[in-house]
């Protein structure tokens, strides 16, 4: 499997066990970096992922850890220094807000306030060269300036603020020789999150497969991949599907 032992990353993916994250840990792996793979309760699948990652000739680890939780965000700092000694990129992809039960101010702790402690958290074991990827939305870019379908407002708004939390620190990772990317994905073809919203407002997806077709989950986990592989310091933002957002 890819590439020589001698350039393997060690890249931490959150969130990896369903959807983007696990298509992610895919990609990386199947270019041959040893992938941490963390997960919230998706502990089978997790293991299996690992599994599935190990039969290929892959390097993968599965870690259990609620970054909303600070001892559990801890303890996941803990468990990536013992077995690694340090990290090559670190996946903001865990995401949440539209699960049932939530509270008003669940989209921005999960959204913004643990993805900021989490990058605070691991910045001492990231090595200079390694790069932060902020996974995020069209729908979080259109906040303000487009309508974004039903319910999802306050996830959109809590993603748009942990992005821009993101870059009020990219200056000072910059100097530790840590780059950050921002990808934004169109809505996904075929994602959890897309049937949900389909049954919730089906018009709001129907919009979008009208201003382009919607980008598939590897299209978009592939560019994931790329950018947490990137060299340098170069703050870099990625969007992966329809365009419109530009014209906001
Ligand atoms: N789906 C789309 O159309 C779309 C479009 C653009 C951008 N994105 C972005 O892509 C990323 C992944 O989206 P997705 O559709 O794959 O999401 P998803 O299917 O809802 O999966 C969310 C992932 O986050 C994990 N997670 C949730 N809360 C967590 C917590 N407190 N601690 C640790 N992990 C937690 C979940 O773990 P468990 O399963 O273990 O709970 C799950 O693996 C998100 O950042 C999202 O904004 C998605």
């Amino acid at each position: 499997m890819g590439v020589r032992v001698a350039d393997r990353r060690v890249i931490l993916v959150t969130g990896a066990a369903r959807g983007v994250g696990a298509e992610t840990a895919r990609a990386l792996a199947s270019r041959g970096h040893h992938v941490l793979v963390n997960y919230r309760v998706k502990r089978t699948r997790a293991e299996s992922l690992v599994a599935e990652i190990q039969e290929r000739g892959g390097v993968a680890t599965a870690i259990g850890a609620d970054i909303t939780q600070p001892r559990s965000l801890s303890a996941l700092v803990a468990r990536v220094s013992e077995l690694t000694g340090g990290l090559d990129a670190l996946v903001l992809n865990a995401s949440g807000g539209l699960e049932r039960g939530a509270d008003a101010g669940y989209p921005m702790r999960i959204n913004r306030d643990a993805q900021v402690t989490l990058v605070e958290a691991m910045t001492p074991l990231l090595r200079p060269g390694s790069r932060v990827v902020f996974v995020t939305s069209h729908q979080a870019h259109f906040v303000g300036t487009h309508e974004v379908p039903a319910d999802y407002g306050p996830v959109a708004a809590s993603k748009s603020a942990g992005e821009k939390a993101i870059r009020e620190r990219q200056a000072g990772l910059a100097r530790k020789g840590i780059g950050v990317s921002v990808v934004s994905g169109d809505m996904i073809e075929g994602t959890m999150i897309v049937r949900l919203l389909e049954r919730r407002d089906p018009d709001a997806v129907g919009t979008r497969r009208d201003v382009a077709p919607l980008p598939t989950v590897n299209e978009f986990a592939s560019a994931v991949a790329d950018e947490a592989t990137r060299a340098g310091t170069t703050a870099i933002s990625v969007f992966v599907g329809g365009s419109d957002y530009l014209a906001s």
